[in-house]
């Protein structure tokens, strides 16, 4: 199993009031999957998207990747967050070096690992620029490639499409998936686009509002890349759109 979720739970306490936020979250991931968690706002999907990361610690339960039990952040895991979190004082490039500088992977080594997520992302050409003078989805291509960069066990994506618009999104879900096919490394990503989950994911797991249990766990069972004009693909959407409006905070209760 590359990835294991085990028996999480996490509480916040703020201003006296006790927020349980996670109870008792399991599931396991295979090597290879990509697998969405969706959810209503305020479910715990970054708590726990963060919790697997290894940026905070949950009450109990353990995260255990490729064997080995999270205690920290590391570099087998890759995290793309839901505002892209680049270095604005870096280029483009010094942002992708900067995770191979940490690992201190060797020189030549860096330089060649550039160059293929350069080509990966279509960003060549830009790779002196800054973060402000590029758009949206090129931040959103660097962002991602800086993930990949260390070649991680598992990439973490927290909304990672969330702040572009419809188009851009669509064309970036296709880069996205063309990105992941070439080397199938294991995807968690959080969304709230039910189309996106249906047209990316292996398998959605849905968070309730609820102390974030999972009220559904869905295989998608279509070849890629998927049609979303077909039956088959509808029906998907609908189950889980069904399963959302089931999570929601109107349909919950402590
Ligand atoms: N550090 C913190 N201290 C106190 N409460 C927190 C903290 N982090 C998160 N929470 C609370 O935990 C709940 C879940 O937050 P979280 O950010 O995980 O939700 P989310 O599912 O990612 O929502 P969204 O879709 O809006 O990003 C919220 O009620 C939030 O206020
Ligand atoms: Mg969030």
């Amino acid at each position: 199993m590359e990835l294991t979720v085990d028996a999480i739970n996490k509480t916040f306490i703020s201003n006296g009031n006790i927020n349980q936020v996670l109870k008792d979250i399991s599931f396991e991931v295979d090597k290879g999957q990509f697998i969405s968690l969706l959810g209503p706002s305020g479910c715990g999907k970054t708590t726990l998207l963060t919790i697997i990361a290894g940026f905070q610690k949950p009450d109990s339960g353990s995260i255990i990747v490729e064997g080995k039990k999270v205690v920290k952040a590391g570099p087998d895991r890759g995290f793309v967050f839901q505002n892209y979190a680049l270095f604005p004082w870096m280029t483009v490039k010094d942002n992708i070096l900067f995770p191979m500088k940490q690992i201190k992977m060797p020189k030549a080594e860096r330089e060649e690992r550039l160059k293929v997520l350069l080509e990966m992302s279509q960003l060549e050409g830009r790779e002196g620029l800054y973060p402000h003078q590029i758009s949206g989805g090129m931040k959103q291509r660097t962002a991602l490639v800086r993930a990949l960069a260390t070649k991680p066990s598992v990439l973490l994506m927290d909304e990672p499409l969330g702040a572009l618009d419809f188009q851009m999104r669509q064309s970036l879900q296709d880069e996205l998936e063309e990105i992941w096919l070439r080397d199938r490394t294991t995807v968690v990503m959080v969304t709230h686009d039910v189309d996106e989950a249906v047209y990316l994911s292996d398998r959605v797991i849905v968070m309730s509002t609820n102390k974030g249990q999972i009220v559904e766990d869905m295989n998608i069972e279509l070849d890629r890349p998927r049609n979303r004009k077909s039956i088959e693909y509808e029906k998907y959407k609908n189950q889980l759109t069904i399963a959302l409006t089931k999570a929601s905070p109107e349909m919950t209760e402590d």
